[in-house]
């Protein structure tokens, strides 16, 4: 079997319900992962949730219910959200299935069996947000009235914890990392992510990741198999998901099919997880270099002003809400906010949320570009070629229409190289410009004078026209799958699939072939 082009999202964590900086990360892997399929080839985009740990025992307990109840009734909410987003996930992986469960326990036997791990005692700083150790170093500082430490990332308060408990070596394995990101300038993107982890690597990594915690204190866990004292540290089992569920462990040829992963999306707060504790703890399990990941690209923040959104601050925006309210006239709502949430800031980048910005981005790009170059070609094609394809073949293209036609059929190639990249911003604003560049074309070839002066030149205008719309709807499709289905229909495709080997393709339309029926995409 084909490798399949595995990529995945971070499991989010079900101590609440999801947010805009968790659709984000889905918004984008779902983009990339429609992408490829787009271009061919089998494709397998993984998302789920982060079940365990101290943080989700703590926020059942507040509610009074008990953790798996908890956890199963926030996870509809992810899954709810995702279908409204149109997110295409092959797989969705909960870390409390079964399948998660056993492949976590085999590993940590393996460790165990192997004499990889340590059994030791710790003392660190803990911070519970991110259920994570830091160092004194990597602590933002002391709030000195209060005599408290806060976490570097999240703001909030760190306790010191002393725990004996079983630990995987970090520092032994410092030299070897070193070595593999000297051999792989990708495997962290943007460049700014890797030179950090490069820096970070600079130092002595602190001797061991500490892999469990003692049950007295932390209940919801994974059982750990060689000592009924401890359940498995939340993140030692979380980022094993991404194994888990491709089949290591249980099932050779879907392992074979899938890993490695070619891109583990993820935000720049858990970096330091995906950068140098996951390859660490597949090089412990034995995986060679050729196993490791392809690259790990850390997304920026979103932002509630100078703030980050998070549910400490209370300034969590609901993506539900957006989108069946805030956009509540708009007949693909959902479109309008992956557009929004990839066309605003070059991923990587940090951005700032605000619902004016949403309606700008709505009103400029998309009701006053490409919702009126829709309406308008397509209006002018009812009216002037009687709703069909119109014939070519006896007109060819003008001086006047090939820059236009140059550049929609050179557009695919400038979309895969900012997809190379994942940079969505940039992909978008080359199809968008295709889009500004038609609306252009209409005003100069003003198709209603062609109406009164040449009945032959106005047939090929319009047949530009239909086709630059063609090539813009299958470039479109993954970033606003449900706009870029619509377009089709519009231009009565209906069930032909779209592909982008059809967009070097000119004319890809059959002349007299009946257009679909019109409809407002955007209306004000
Ligand atoms: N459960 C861990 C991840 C385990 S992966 C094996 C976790 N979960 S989380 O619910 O906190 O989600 C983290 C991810 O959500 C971030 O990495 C990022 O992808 C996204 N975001 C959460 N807040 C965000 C913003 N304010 N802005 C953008 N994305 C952010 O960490």
């Amino acid at each position: 079997m084909a490798k399949a082009f595995y990529l995945t999202t971070p499991l989010y964590y079900v101590n609440a319900s999801p947010h805009i900086g968790h659709s984000y990360t889905e918004v984008a892997a779902d983009c990339l992962a429609r992408w490829r399929r787009l271009k061919g080839g089998e494709v397998f985009l993984l998302t789920g949730t982060d079940e365990h740990g101290q943080k989700i025992e703590q926020a059942a307990a507040a509610v009074n219910q008990k953790p798996q109840e908890f956890v199963d009734s926030v996870v509809q909410r992810f899954k709810e959200l995702w279908k409204l987003l149109d997110i295409s996930y092959d797989d969705f992986i909960r870390t409390t299935e079964p399948r998660h469960v056993r492949i976590v326990q085999h590993c940590l036997a393996k460790l165990h069996d192997e004499q990889k791990l340590f059994h030791t005692a710790y003392d660190g700083w803990y911070c519970t947000p991110c259920e994570t150790f830091w160092t004194p170093e990597e602590l933002r500082g002391v709030k000195v009235e209060a005599g408290e430490m806060t976490c570097g990332t999240c703001g909030r308060g760190v306790e010191k914890v002393k725990e004996e408990g079983w630990y995987l070596p970090l520092r032994q394995h410092q030299d070897w990392l070193r070595g593999f990101l000297k051999h792989h300038p990708a495997f962290i993107r943007p460049q700014t992510r890797f030179n950090e982890i490069e820096a970070l690597l600079e130092q002595p990594l602190p001797e061991y990741l500490c892999i469990t915690r003692p049950r007295q204190r932390v209940g919801w866990g994974i059982p750990v198999p060689f000592s009924a004292q401890h359940v498995t540290y939340v993140w030692f089992d979380a980022l094993l998901n991404y194994i888990s569920a491709a089949g290591y462990g249980a099932d050779a040829a879907r392992f074979g099919a899938l890993w490695p992963a070619d891109v583990h999306v993820i935000g720049k707060d858990i970096l330091r997880h995906h950068a140098v504790y996951w390859p660490i703890i597949l090089h412990a399990l034995g995986l060679p270099d050729a196993q490791m990941p392809g690259m790990i690209f850390a997304h920026g923040w979103w932002k509630i002003g100078e703030q980050k959104m998070s549910k400490s601050l209370g300034n969590i925006v609901d993506p539900s809400v957006v989108v069946r309210q805030f956009l509540k006239h708009q007949p693909y709502a959902a479109d309008v906010y992956r557009y929004f949430l990839l066309r605003e800031v070059p991923f990587g980048q940090d951005g700032v949320f605000s619902e004016e910005a949403i309606l700008t981005r709505l009103n400029a790009d998309l009701a006053n570009d490409l919702g009126n170059l829709v309406n308008r070609a397509l209006s002018m094609l009812e009216r002037y070629a009687q709703g069909r394809v119109p014939a070519l073949a006896a007109v060819g293209c003008a001086v006047e229409d090939e820059p236009l036609r140059q550049e929609a059929l050179a557009l695919a190639e400038q979309v895969e190289r900012a997809m190379q990249a994942l940079n969505f911003s940039q992909a978008l604003d080359a199809i968008m410009a295709l889009v500004s560049h038609a609306n252009r074309y209409i005003e100069s070839q003003a198709p209603w004078q062609l109406a009164k002066t040449s009945a032959a030149r106005l047939q090929a205008v319009l047949s530009v026209l239909a086709e630059v719309l063609r090539i813009a709807a299958i470039l479109l499709e993954p970033f606003m799958p449900s706009v870029s289905a619509a377009i089709w229909e519009q231009l009565g495709l209906g069930t032909t699939p779209r592909r982008l080997a059809d967009t070097t393709r000119w004319p890809g339309l059959t002349p007299g072939q009946p257009l679909g029926k019109r409809d407002v995409l955007f209306p004000k």
